[in-house]
């Protein structure tokens, strides 16, 4: 496995793995590796003959009162959980690499990437679409994988690959769960012993809304009864929403079919994301 810091070799190592016509498969990451981030290594593998996994915590998508500082950084532990999947090259890029003394250009995305985390986070998905759309024009990969548990940026990326023509494919990978039901984040780590120990609730109470409504139960009727119950187990809701899946305008009312349900709610000052298939009946 080869680490690469410097753009000159990154396009050296990436010709490389591409030579002979053998595909390059990218997961992006911003570190922190767990098991979701080596699902998605191994997805990347299925599409690809080689894969590279990029390393780096994009300034550019947090806010001013976000937690990069605090996003949890561990590279000795990253790159041996890179070898240990069978990765080809990673890209560590320094911050001045990705965003040099000039650089005046960024991807602003509309349609999916308005409303919740969009709102919640101004900027982010500009971020996101701007890093994303460097590295894959970086990389020269041919297929990218990304985790369903951001569900809102999987989308935003779908958008902008489209959008902007690229010859990418992007491939969502299903969310990874703990034994508990909780999804796989970097930022679990950051959870007290206690709310860990709640943290499951969240996706425990979005599966018994998803059963509801798919028993007939309406969305304006359960969704409000489950926000209402997270919160009073010490959850800070910022939205549990049904969606049309792709472009993540709200789900029409009485309208039957697979829809998302969309989650964020905060743990301490911990964020909490998750979202899940919801099949609502015809009635
Ligand atoms: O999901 C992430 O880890 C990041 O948003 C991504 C896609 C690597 C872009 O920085």
């Amino acid at each position: 496995m080869r680490v690469v810091r410097a753009m000159d070799e990154l396009r050296e190592a990436t010709d490389a793995l591409r030579a002979g016509g053998r595909g390059l498969g990218l997961v992006p990451t911003m570190g922190a590796l767990h098991r979701g981030h080596l699902s998605l290594v191994a997805e990347a593998r299925r599409h690809a003959e080689a894969v590279a996994v990029s390393i780096f915590v994009n300034p550019l998508q947090f806010g001013p009162n976000e937690d990069l500082a605090r996003y949890p950084r561990d590279e000795a532990g990253d790159l041996e959980k890179l070898r240990g999947a069978g990765c080809d090259l990673v890209w560590m890029p320094p911050v001045e690499a990705m965003y040099p003394p000039g650089a005046a250009t960024v991807i602003e995305v509309g349609g999916p990437s308005e409303g919740f985390e969009g709102t919640s986070r101004p900027g982010h998905f500009r971020g996101v679409a701007t890093v994303c759309t460097k590295l894959f024009n970086q990389t020269g990969a041919d297929v990218a994988v990304f985790g369903e548990k951001d569900w809102q940026q999987l989308q935003v990326v779908r958008r902008v690959a489209a959008d902007l023509d690229m010859r990418i494919r992007i491939i969502g990978h299903p969310t990874v769960r703990e034994e508990d039901g909780l999804a796989f984040s970097s930022r679990n780590q950051r959870l007290s012993p206690e709310q860990r120990a709640l943290a499951p609730l969240l996706p425990r109470t979005m599966e018994e809304a998803i059963a509801a409504m798919a028993q007939g139960a309406a969305p304006d009727t359960v969704l409000p009864e489950a926000t209402a119950r997270l919160r009073a187990a010490g959850f800070v809701p910022d939205y549990l929403a049904l969606v049309e899946p792709a472009t993540l305008r709200p789900w029409p009312h009485g309208a039957s079919g697979e829809a998302r349900l969309l989650a964020a709610a905060g743990l301490g000052d911990v964020r909490l994301l998750d979202n899940m298939a919801a099949f609502l009946p015809e009635r």
